[in-house]
């Protein structure tokens, strides 16, 4: 069995962090998503992965490399255009050949991986097997449609009156079968190549087509609440330890993890959180559920639930709650006279001002 991991797409960025990046590669817990679905897919069995990759291949070049860091022999895919999900199905036709695979979206979370699914599809192996989960927001995803003993009975692709509130989850299980479907659709309304089309297409056709119905999934919304929350729950299952160095004047309460290079000076770090690598704590107050990247400085301030990303700096601020900083990002007080307050803030920044 292979894997697909897609991780080209049209650019859409979870605003504003990734305007200038792969969302992809967005952190949670400082690690990025796609790394997540790297170590699932490794955790499953599978060591053959095809990467799927589009105008931000050297970005997740460079942070995959070769696959060997998961355990994992990786070829890449280019996309020249991301013609949707069916078409990296298309395209990885010779890579994938005649082998069952997985295809895993990369702005994709799992909460407990997909071990379970994985070896339940190679004993059973029906022609497909998709993942759904019950959403808020149907209408954002592809949809599914259950008769009364849970078969699959419909599929719309981000439909403007859902059926139902069974969200489609990025991870499909396919069998060959997969490649006749992808051949013979068409294009949607988007000019894609849905992959729910190929799905619906095969049920059709009579194939077997099975679903399995989760909890614990997240998807890159632009939603800044729903990273909080997935930030927060893996924090949740962190290891601490400290690698990098803590002073006698500092305290640090449950589950920390300080990597490597990074310095924790006079003061309180209350888990579960994780400071990285060269980020400088000093004088300050860091809460539970905060993921600090690395070569931050986080000075004389109180940061909680919240997620800062490389190299930003803090200095001075109280108190920061469930936020997202970007990178390199550098937070002050105003130094004069009137106590206004000052900001440079990027396209689609959100700001809400304790005053
Ligand atoms: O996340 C689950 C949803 O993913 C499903 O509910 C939908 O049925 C499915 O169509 C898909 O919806 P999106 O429109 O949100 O997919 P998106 O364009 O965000 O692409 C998902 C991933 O695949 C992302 O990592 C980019 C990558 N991709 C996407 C396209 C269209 C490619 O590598 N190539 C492509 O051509």
């Amino acid at each position: 069995m292979k894997a697909l991991l897609l991780s080209g797409g049209s650019g859409t960025r979870l605003r504003p962090i990734t305007h200038t990046s792969a969302k992809q590669l967005v952190p949670v817990a400082n690690k990025p998503v796609l790394f997540y679905g790297l170590e699932a897919i490794a955790e499953a069995g599978i060591t053959e992965v095809g990467i799927i990759v589009g105008e931000t291949a050297e970005e997740i070049r460079e942070a995959v490399g070769d696959g060997s860091a998961f355990g994992l022999d990786v070829t890449y895919l280019p996309q020249d255009q991301p013609l949707g999900l069916a078409h990296a199905v298309l395209i990885a036709r010779a890579y994938l050949g005649d082998d069952d695979f997985v295809m895993y979206l990369g702005d994709n979370f799992v909460v407990g991986g997909i071990t379970d699914l994985v070896d339940a599809f190679r004993a059973e192996r029906p022609a497909a097997r998709i993942l759904l989960t019950q959403v808020a927001d149907p209408a954002a995803f592809g949809v599914a449609e259950l008769d009364a003993e849970g078969r699959v009975v419909g599929l719309e692709e981000k439909p403007e009156h859902p059926r139902s509130d069974l969200a489609l989850v990025g991870v499909y299980l396919f069998t060959p079968a997969v490649h006749e479907a992808v051949r013979a659709i068409k294009p949607s309304w988007r000019g894609e190549l849905e992959i729910t089309d190929a799905i619906r297409w095969m049920i059709d056709a009579g194939r077997d087509v099975r679903s399995t119905t989760i909890s614990g999934y997240w998807k890159d919304t632009g939603n800044v609440t729903d990273m909080l929350e997935v930030n927060r729950s893996v924090l949740e299952t962190l290891d601490g330890g400290v690698d990098g160095t803590v002073d006698d004047a500092s305290e640090i309460v449950g589950r920390v993890r300080v990597e490597a290079g990074a310095t924790v000076t006079g003061s309180r770090v209350v888990g579960p959180a994780v400071i990285g690598a060269h980020t400088v704590i000093a004088g300050s107050y860091i809460g539970p559920y905060t993921s600090i990247a690395g070569d931050c400085r986080i000075e004389d301030s109180e940061v909680e639930y919240s997620i800062v990303l490389r190299g930003s700096s803090v200095s001075g601020v109280r108190r920061v709650e469930a936020s997202l900083i970007g990178r390199d990002v550098e937070m002050t007080p105003a130094p004069r006279r009137p106590a206004a307050h000052r900001f440079v803030l990027g396209d689609h920044s959100k700001v809400q001002i304790a005053s």
